[in-house]
């Protein structure tokens, strides 16, 4: 079995998966994208089982994706996963098709249009840029005011990705949110993240506890992988009033502070998934 492992930096979450195979008696081989090159217009024959994705960066991991599934080689995740899941305007549009519970939100291209939405939505409104991710670049918008000044320094100072503009209700929730684990159809284990600033991103601070998986929690985020296209993912929940929404899904998933508060070997689990897939 020949399975590849494409990674630009080995952090605690890679260690964790190498040691996994090596567990298994199986040495992966390491794609380091940095020292990539593919012929793309002459196909080279790939004779690899499958390449578990773990690029930091969201476009080298969308291209080498696009490009292996061209060439005909699986992977996890594959092209469609990623592209939906790294854009939060795709993600919503797919929720929304599959009939998955989400926030309210809005697109428009145009500072004008993105006040109009705001406006809609009502204070207080989340913006956030449409790639991204850690909780970097999301504004908890108050008041117009407000809205009209970062709609301004977005225009002026942002990078192109900023002319669309992604808004959003803001859900009340409590001092937390969910990140649960999905591996092929099976929600493996959940946290929560809690923190008393509104954004819970452990890279942010938030602290993480384990979350006990109920048939809720469980029913709706295998709707929302399957929505995005499956495979190996993390589904932000955030809780309404008592009811469930998917505020987003992460295809590239995180999970070295989430074993210890779970319990669970998320590593071990991925890890069955891509040799399971690696045998169809
Ligand atoms: N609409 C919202 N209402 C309330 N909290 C939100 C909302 N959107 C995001 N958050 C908070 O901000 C965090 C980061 O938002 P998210 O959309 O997941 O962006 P990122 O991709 O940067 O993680 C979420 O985990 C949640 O705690
Ligand atoms: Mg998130």
């Amino acid at each position: 079995m020949k399975i590849g492992m494409l990674y630009s930096r080995v952090r605690l979450d890679e260690k964790f998966l190498l040691e996994e195979f090596r567990n298994r008696g199986i040495e992966v081989e390491r794609m380091d994208t940095r020292c990539a090159i593919f012929n793309i217009t002459d196909f080279e024959k790939m004779d690899y089982d499958v390449v578990l994705e773990r690029e930091i960066s969201h476009l080298k991991a969308l291209y080498s994706l696009k490009v292996l599934n061209e060439m005909g080689v699986k992977t996890v995740n594959t092209y469609h996963t990623a592209n939906t899941c790294g854009d939060k305007v795709l993600t919503t549009l797919a929720l929304t098709k599959h009939k998955v519970p989400s926030p309210i939100t809005y697109v428009a291209f145009t500072p004008e249009e993105a006040l109009q939405a705001i406006e809609k939505i009502g204070y207080p409104a989340v913006l956030k840029p449409a790639t991204g991710s850690w909780g970097r670049l999301l504004s908890k918008v108050n008041d117009k005011e407000t809205a009209e000044s970062i709609l301004e320094h977005k225009v002026v100072l942002g990078s192109y990705h900023h002319s669309v503009f992604y808004i959003q209700e803001y859900i009340n929730k409590p001092e937390r949110d969910i990140r649960a684990f999905v591996v092929g159809d099976e929600v493996i284990g959940a946290i929560y993240r809690n923190s008393p600033h509104w954004i819970t991103n452990t890279a942010r601070g938030g602290v993480a506890s384990n979350c006990p998986l109920t048939d809720e929690i469980s029913e709706i985020c295998l709707k929302a992988a399957e929505a995005v296209g499956g495979g190996v993912v993390a589904i932000d929940l955030l809780e309404d009033r008592g009811k469930l929404l998917v505020n987003e899904v992460n295809y590239t998933m995180e999970f070295k502070n989430s074993i210890a508060p779970t319990g669970v070997n998320i590593p071990g689990k991925v890890v069955d998934y891509v040799i399971e897939v690696a045998k169809r």
